[in-house]
């Protein structure tokens, strides 16, 4: 059955050592800027204020843990699979390793879901929150210029009359170009778009509490209930917090995406680990803190809206220019939010063209920049098109489930090479195996098995459509199957 046939660890290692076309210049602390730029956009900026006005109240501070736990289990698996195996297809690669070529393809076609639509999901929100702020100075994009022309109302696809949302589209060329240009400049890039959103958050953390001290009669009264009673399923209570943590698990999305740079980082059996672990636990934090903050000086009730964090520090009385700045961190954020995913997405198609299962030309690497240009190119024109025509409420639900899928089969994989080849050296090793990967699992099929219906058949479309083209093409065209 060559649908299971796996690729050797020691091949996989020996092409990551051996393939010098990409740039090794990523240290352990681009690695670690890399993971907090894309973990920290939306999820915090936009979801949090909602999902604790709709599911938890201020134990949406207990959804932000749970959740983050449930990703530190993924995250420890990802730590061993990337040391040991620093190939730039990341989940698709490991599970080449374990589970054969056919699921490897699933989860190739599946992290497409993740990376190349949160790309244009975040693409969305940034236009958003850029037509707002450049509102606050007079200047005016027109709903027709900035909006999707669909949307979706109870579940049908509607004309909106817009034509095209055009700031979506154009930052998503913009960082476009920046990838094509270089690795390193990304980097650079994104760090410096890490410390604007790092450093607004401490100061939004720090008048928060500075703010709560000096009215503490105004913290004990919004913290209280800290749980509210339950109203229905899923709404306030135990079952609203762990709907909360559902609802919040997108605020975490994007630590793994710093595996698919893998073979371009330094050292990375040593940094990998550092940089998966080290930007999930720095992001939990944050988002703790942030959230008791905002929870603290703001009502839950009234925090169902799109700008929640700029809306707290206003009615707490904040300097006007601290909400400005907030913006702005607010827009730095979600642009790195985007660079990374754009990262990640031309790097698995990079390995698995490598493979044969895509077209050769796709792991064309450019002969200056080093970059893989065509499968960088090809993604930003997918992820623009899918900004400009679609809405937000289609996109995110669907990076979920994608995502979640590919976690779940990671901490899976991790159990099965203990077992198959115990003795392979691993640079870093998860704890506790098989409980850990074993609760990463059972965390991310819980999550997956909470989302709607509706989600569920557009991810059987999506890998119908992946099936049609594994028989059609790839399966005829893997390197691995030419070799027998
Ligand atoms: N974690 C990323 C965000 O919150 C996807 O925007």
């Amino acid at each position: 059955m060559n649908l299971l046939q796996t690729k050797s660890v020691a091949q996989l290692q020996a092409e990551a050592t051996g393939d010098q076309r990409l740039n090794k210049t990523l240290s352990a602390t681009n690695l670690v800027s890399l993971g907090i730029g894309a973990i920290i956009g939306a999820g915090i900026f936009v979801l949090s204020g909602q999902a604790a006005a709709q599911y938890a109240g201020p134990a949406i501070v207990i959804s932000f843990v749970i959740s983050g736990l449930g990703c530190l289990f993924s995250g420890l698996c990802y730590a061993e699979f990337a040391s040991m195996i620093p190939i730039a297809g990341s989940a698709y690669t490991y599970s080449y390793a374990t589970l054969g070529e056919f699921l490897a393809w699933i989860i190739g076609w599946d992290l497409i879901l993740e990376y190349l639509f949160t790309a244009s999901t975040v693409a969305v929100g940034w236009s958003g929150h850029f037509v707002a702020f450049l509102r606050e100075f007079g200047l005016v994009i027109p709903e027709y210029f900035s909006h999707a022309p669909f949307d979706v109302a109870s579940g049908q696809l509607v004309i909106t009359g817009a034509a095209l949302n055009v700031p979506a589209m154009a930052i998503t060329v913009i960082l476009t170009i920046l990838l094509y240009i270089g690795i390193k400049e990304s980097a650079s890039f994104n760090s410096l778009m890490v410390v604007t959103k790092l450093s607004v958050l401490i100061a939004v953390i720090s008048f928060g509490v500075w703010h709560l001290v000096h009215h503490p009669e105004l913290a004990i009264n919004n913290w209280t209930p800290f749980i509210p009673p339950k109203q229905s399923p899923g709404h306030f209570g135990w079952s609203g917090i762990m709907r909360g943590a559902g609802v919040i698990f997108f605020a975490y999305i994007g630590f793994d995406a710093i595996s698919t740079s893998a073979q371009e980082a330094k050292n990375p059996q040593r940094d990998m680990p550092r940089g998966i672990l080290g930007s999930l636990i720095i992001c939990t934090v944050t988002f703790v803190a942030v959230s008791l903050v905002l929870t603290g000086i703001m009502k839950y009730t009234e925090l169902n809206n799109a700008a929640p964090v700029v809306n707290a520090l206003q009615a707490a009385g904040a300097p006007v220019a601290l909400r400005l700045v907030v913006e702005i961190a607010a827009i730095a954020g979600l642009s790195s939010v985007i660079l990374v995913m754009l990262m990640g997405q031309p790097r698995i198609f990079f390995s698995m063209a490598n493979d044969g299962l895509l077209p050769a030309i796709f792991a064309k690497v450019h002969p200056r920049f080093k970059t893989p240009y065509i499968t960088t190119t090809l993604t930003g024109i997918l992820a623009a098109a899918i900004a400009g025509f679609f809405p937000l409420s289609l996109l995110g639900e669907l990076v979920s489930i994608g995502t979640l899928f590919a976690f779940a089969i990671v901490c899976v994989s991790i159990i099965l090479l203990r077992y198959k080849q115990p003795s392979l050296p691993r640079p870093f090793k998860t704890p506790l195996v098989p409980i850990v990967p074993i609760l990463g699992a059972a965390t991310c099929l819980w999550q997956m098995a909470s989302l709607p219906g509706d989600t569920w058949l557009r991810l059987a479309i999506w890998m119908a459509i992946g099936f049609v083209i594994y028989f059609g093409y790839s399966r005829h065209h893997s390197k691995l199957n030419s070799k027998k």
